[in-house]
């Protein structure tokens, strides 16, 4: 995990795959996916309910076992990371946020209690007075006041603070990349926007990358770089955003478009 190679990408996966069950019921949720992402990239991962994104997400997270292919961050293998101290080495890099925010936090925990857990799998030690600094830190990156929001339990806060709390999270143990399971999904259409400028924003200022998986193009076409197009388990397509949304080439993707009423440009807002 230490050693770096400047030339390699940041994030690789090669035929990536992950089976359930056996036989006659085996669902390929993942198949052969190989993509690579760039530091600073936001990259959209699109597909329709059941096309293997949040499977791939938690593959990446390494919080599922792949049944095959590979997962490199600058070209080091981490696919076979499995002790508890590796892994945090992995995850001070690569952080998630989730669809559900209130199922993932612990209902008993505060919001200082959840984020001095996350800095957990940091190596150093940090004094109270340092690990409350980098709560605040992050805190007010995503828009919150520490002071109205550290000593709140989840039940007390919004769906959009809440949300907010969950990146604030991520953000929390400086990650290179942020792996967002359709974290717009449960909020209503502003809060969605505020959020998603909210990613653009991180982008700009800490040059994180950002996959972004999402079943909505329109969102895809407003924050990302780059598209990846899932179908039934398999990366079908994939392009820069402008490119695959103005001449797709698979037939699932140009679907998923006529779908899609009217795609505003970057400038505009998704519906
Ligand atoms: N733990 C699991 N056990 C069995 N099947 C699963 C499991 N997780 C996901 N699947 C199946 O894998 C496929 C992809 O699911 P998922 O990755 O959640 O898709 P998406 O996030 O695109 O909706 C679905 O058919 C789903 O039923
Ligand atoms: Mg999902």
């Amino acid at each position: 995990m230490n050693t770096t190679k400047p030339e390699a990408p940041m994030l690789e996966t090669r035929d990536l795959s992950r089976a359930f069950g056996h036989g006659d019921h085996m669902v390929r949720a993942v198949d052969r996916v190989s993509f690579s992402m760039q530091t600073g990239e936001i990259v959209a991962v699109v597909g329709e309910s059941g096309s293997g994104k949040s499977t791939l997400a938690r593959l990446l997270l390494r919080l599922l076992d792949p049944t095959g292919g590979q997962i490199l961050l600058h070209g080091q293998d981490v696919t076979t990371l499995h002790h508890r101290g590796e892994l945090k080495t992995y995850w001070q890099k690569v952080q998630g946020a989730f669809q559900d925010s209130f199922a993932a936090f612990n209902q008993f925990y505060t919001v200082r209690r959840s984020l001095e857990k996350a800095l957990n799998v940091l190596d150093v030690s940090l004094s109270k007075s340092d690990r409350t600094q980098r709560i605040e830190t992050s805190l007010r990156e995503v828009g919150l006041d520490p002071a109205d929001i550290l000593d709140k339990w989840p039940h007390q806060l919004s769906g959009g603070q809440l949300q907010r709390v969950m990146i604030a999270r991520a953000l929390v143990v400086g990650p290179e990349l942020l792996i967002a399971d359709e974290p717009t999904s449960m909020l209503d259409a502003s809060l969605r926007v505020t959020v998603l400028n909210l990613l653009l924003d991180l982008r700009k200022s800490h040059n994180m990358s950002i996959l972004f998986i999402t079943h909505d193009l329109g969102q895809a076409n407003y924050l990302s770089d780059r598209i990846l197009v899932m179908y039934r388990g398999e990366l079908v397509e994939q392009g820069p955003v402008e490119q695959v949304l103005a001449d797709p080439q698979h037939e699932y993707t140009q679907r998923l478009l006529a779908d899609v009423p009217r795609l505003r440009g970057k400038s505009g807002v998704p519906a």
